[in-house]
């Protein structure tokens, strides 16, 4: 008998940390009747929720960008550094991690760079409003090399739906990097299957602005090959 899978959904609640100034956790919310697990919504739907990213970045002047699954920070604390007249949003599910790139963040920046603890997936479905983002940057994503895991990737349809919807009408920037050969050709066929979406520089990509991420300089050390493609989403 086929049984319909039906995935619960859960509210998650975005709060400032209380010791490290830029860090922002979108975690669960707990159960009142068992604080070990989420608290799952009432009617069964995405907890949305209005956002005004005056929240994380006060002083904003309007250009967003956000960084998917920053790791220890290396590319967003020098970019943030370089560009004081943009806000970057970093983020890392891992806590330890995500409070390691706030640190060095902390150190080098102006103030322009904030971290998400979080699932940057369910923040951007549930909490960014349409149309204000400028651009997005996504380096070495998990690849989950295994086919029965290839569920787990976040570069897939829904994932890109949402980052057309809160990047900015025109023509904005998805800056893309891999060195999974297979994860790299999945992910190029979903660019090139979406609408309105444009693989300019396809495998060609230099780092951006020549920034290396973590992994990126521990691979390239290793001699794998890399994968960086700019694809432009035009609406
Ligand atoms: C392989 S690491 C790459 C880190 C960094 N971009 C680099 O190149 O050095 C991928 C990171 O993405 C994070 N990550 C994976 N899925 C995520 C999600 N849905 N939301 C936020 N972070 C995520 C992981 O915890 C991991 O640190």
């Amino acid at each position: 008998m086929n049984s319909e899978v039906i995935v619960p959904e859960f509210y998650r609640d975005l709060a400032a940390d209380k010791n490290l100034n830029g860090l922002w956790h979108f975690t669960h919310r707990r159960s009142a009747d068992d604080p070990k697990k989420p608290e799952r919504t009432v009617d069964g739907l995405a907890h949305k929720e209005a956002f005004d990213w005056k929240e994380i970045f006060p002083n904003h002047n309007d250009c967003i960008e956000i960084e998917v699954g920053s790791g220890r920070g290396a590319f967003l604390a020098e970019y943030g550094n370089r560009h004081p007249e943009k806000f970057i949003l970093g983020s890392e599910w891992d806590y330890t991690w995500a409070a390691f790139a706030m640190r060095k963040i902390l150190k080098n920046t102006l103030g322009n760079t904030a971290m998400l603890r979080g699932d940057i997936f369910y923040f951007l479905r549930d909490r960014v409003p349409d149309n204000s983002v400028d651009a997005f940057h996504m380096y070495f994503p998990d690849p989950w090399p295994k086919e029965r895991h290839h569920k787990n990737r976040l570069l897939k349809p829904d994932f890109l739906k949402e980052v057309a919807r809160t990047l900015k009408p025109g023509k904005r920037n998805f800056f893309w990097g891999t060195d999974h050969k297979e994860y790299n050709e999945w992910a190029l066929e979903y660019f090139d299957a979406f609408p309105g979406c444009t693989v300019t520089q396809r495998n060609e990509a230099e780092p951006t602005e020549g920034i290396m991420t973590g992994f990126e300089v521990k691979y390239r050390k290793e001699g794998r090959p890399i994968y960086r493609s700019v694809i432009v989403f035009e609406k």
